[in-house]
């Protein structure tokens, strides 16, 4: 749906965007997360035409996004609706005329039966039906985003693309919006580009993220994959390394990436014979599977047939 190849873009002499190239799927809800400045809402605005790109290619749908064509560029962008962070409603029209905005900057009518049908129809299933001549200003922040929600929905999207849409939210209100955005893709279909530096939203709902440092795309795959046994930058990012393992003996984190249900701790002790100690543990819920590491601190003498029962047992383990 999305093809991202070789894209770079400069500010002036400031490359921000270094050679990306990333695919995303019809249908897919797919995680963009990265440190601040790292290129992810120029990345955003590359892919639905704000802004331009040096080099490389964005093909969205099978259409070339370029700013050479502006009419064609207009066409697509209609094809995307994009949220954002600070919701950007306009405070003197209502819920219903909010949403009804992009059909009336394409010269729609949004009076006729079927326009009200629709627009009524959004604000019902973002959940505000009893808000609907409500202000902006009326609303908190998570109904704000709902109304943008429904605001981006109003032209029939093949994509909607978030930049930060919870990062304004507490973590309840967050729940909720991330629900909404699954339910739009999967009921209506419609591929979701979400970029965030919340790795929890990242977790809950997208499929696949690509992580983005310095304008590169670092690493890429199943959130789990990526999270549960993070390579170093995303390490960083994350700031998981432990500063408060023992300081002797052998610190072995194992991971466990499926849905293994060995209890390999217990039966590791037992047939080997071992006495150990679990200083560090993490279980995350992705998307309703459970994967976890677990820090054990082993004596020097007994590394080499823990190291050799877990390679048996098949569980990843590193040495820190
Ligand atoms: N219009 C612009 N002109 C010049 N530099 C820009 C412009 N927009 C962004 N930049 C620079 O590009 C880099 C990437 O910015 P961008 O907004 O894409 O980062 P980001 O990953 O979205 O960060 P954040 O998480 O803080 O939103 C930054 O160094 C920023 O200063
Ligand atoms: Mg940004």
């Amino acid at each position: 749906m999305v093809d991202i190849v070789n894209v770079v873009k400069s500010f002036g002499d400031l490359e921000v965007l270094k050679d990306v190239t990333i695919h995303i799927n019809d249908k897919e809800i797919y995680g963009i997360i990265g440190q601040s400045g790292a290129g992810k809402s120029t990345l955003l605005r590359c892919i639905n035409g704000l802004e331009d790109y040096q080099s490389g290619e964005i093909i969205v749908n099978g259409i070339k996004v370029t700013r050479d064509d502006q009419k064609q560029l207009h066409q697509l962008q209609k094809t995307m609706g994009m949220i954002f962070q600070n919701f950007n409603l306009l405070n003197r029209l209502d819920v219903y005329d909010n949403v009804a905005l992009p059909m009336k900057f394409w010269g729609m009518k949004t009076n006729t039966p079927e326009a009200r049908k629709k627009i009524e129809g959004l604000i019902k299933m973002v959940g505000l039906e009893d808000k609907i001549h409500a202000r902006p200003r009326e609303l908190s922040g998570g109904q704000k985003q709902r109304v943008a929600i429904a605001r981006a929905l109003v032209l029939d999207p093949k994509i909607l693309l978030c930049d930060e849409a919870t990062s304004a939210l507490d973590p309840a209100i967050t729940r909720g919006i991330l629900a909404l955005l699954q339910q739009i893709n999967r009921e209506m279909g419609i591929t979701i580009i979400v970029v965030t530096h919340q790795m929890e939203v990242v977790k809950q709902i997208c499929r696949r993220v690509a992580f983005i440092k310095d304008g590169m795309v670092l690493a890429e795959g199943r959130p789990e994959e990526l999270f549960v046994k993070p390579e170093k930058d995303v390490k960083k990012f994350l700031q998981q390394d432990s500063e408060l393992l023992p300081q002797t003996g052998v610190n072995i984190q194992l991971f466990f990436t499926d849905k293994s249900s060995d209890p390999v701790i217990t039966m590791m002790a037992r047939e080997l014979d071992i006495n150990f100690s679990i200083c560090w543990a993490k279980l995350e819920d992705f998307r309703h599977n459970v994967y976890g590491s677990l820090v054990i601190n082993v004596n020097e003498k007994d590394k080499e047939i823990v190291e050799d029962y877990l390679d048996r047992q098949g569980v990843a383990w590193e040495v820190l």
